[in-house]
């Protein structure tokens, strides 16, 4: 069998280590692109020189050039800006809405075929840009969000609680910024909810720290955004695509009437598999919490128009 092809887009913090957590998978080969001469060059080689004590085989290129992304499977898009100390995702929205625009256009001439995901922050509304862009349908375009926020929210659970990973699991839905939306009621510890488990002003308390928990990385680092977490989430996406795995994660995804929302991009949990999402997953939600959804749609549905009004 040919090995699947993984392009990633962006040589910052993000894409270096998405392309380290995937390369020392060992199932795909990988090209890391980036404008910036030598920066993924670099970093490629770094990582490949790791590989006789991580004994991996996976092909690994650094490259200035789409033209090595031709006909990728899978191409992971993080290029762009990301936030300093005080800004919101939202304040990066036009400046990496014009370096998404390009890129993508870049990757689906030279790669028609693919699953684009997209890291770039704001990553909603960039999903959204990406798919117009694109063309292609909303199964083959889709954004991290959900894998890393409902990781946030469990490794804080688990915390709270003193109880394994293993064992919770935790529904956060909608933007990936202020207007994030978690479900306490269908979060849960080895299946009881959190709700039976913790007092409200710690799943409170939880919620709000999960909510800016891109925030108080940014605010800690000062230089720079979180990429470990991140990385770790766009991985998993990766590798339910690449091993056709079936696996449902929440995804910045396009919904067209799901949720009762239209024409806009948020977190929902979609089933991942070879050809991308291959099921919208469409949870029983309380009319409150279908109310606080609709509300981050629209959050988010803002932010298109204003990248509409600014392309004119
Ligand atoms: C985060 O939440 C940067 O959006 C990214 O850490």
């Amino acid at each position: 069998m040919l090995r699947k092809k993984i392009s990633v887009i962006g040589a910052g913090s993000v894409g270096a280590a998405c392309v380290r957590r995937l390369v020392e998978r060992d199932y795909a080969d990988i090209i890391l692109m980036d404008i910036i001469q030598g920066l993924p060059q670099g970093k490629a080689l770094d990582i490949l020189e790791s590989a006789p004590i991580l004994n991996f085989n996976s092909h690994l290129i650094g490259t200035n050039s789409y033209q090595e992304t031709a006909n990728s499977d899978v191409v992971i898009i993080t290029s762009g800006s990301g936030r300093k100390p005080g800004m919101t995702r939202d304040e990066l929205l036009l400046a990496n809405m014009k370096i998404i625009t390009e890129v993508t256009r870049n990757v689906v001439s030279h790669s028609p075929n693919c699953i684009i995901i997209m890291v770039t922050n704001p990553v909603d509304a960039m999903t959204h840009l990406a798919i117009h862009t694109s063309q292609f349908s909303r199964n083959r375009v889709f954004g991290l969000s959900g894998v890393l926020d409902s990781a946030r929210l469990s490794s804080f659970i688990a915390a709270e609680l003193k109880v394994s990973v293993k064992d919770v699991s935790a529904c956060v839905l909608g933007q990936h910024g202020s207007n994030m939306v978690i479900i306490p009621r269908l979060s849960t510890v080895s299946g009881v909810p959190i709700t039976k488990l913790l007092p409200r002003e710690t799943i409170e308390r939880l919620e709000a720290r999960t909510i800016s928990g891109g925030e108080e990385i940014v605010n800690l680092l000062k230089t720079g955004s979180a990429f470990y977490a991140p990385s770790a989430a766009v991985a998993q996406m990766v590798e339910a695509i690449i091993l056709d795995k079936k696996e449902v994660l929440p995804c910045a995804t396009y919904l067209e009437g799901e949720y009762g929302i239209k024409d806009s991009v948020i977190g929902v949990p979609v089933k991942l598999g070879r050809s991308g999402i291959e099921e919208i997953i469409e949870l029983e939600l309380t009319m409150e919490e279908k109310q606080v959804l609709a509300t981050s749609a629209e959050a988010v549905r803002e932010l298109i128009n204003i990248m509409k009004g600014g392309s004119k």
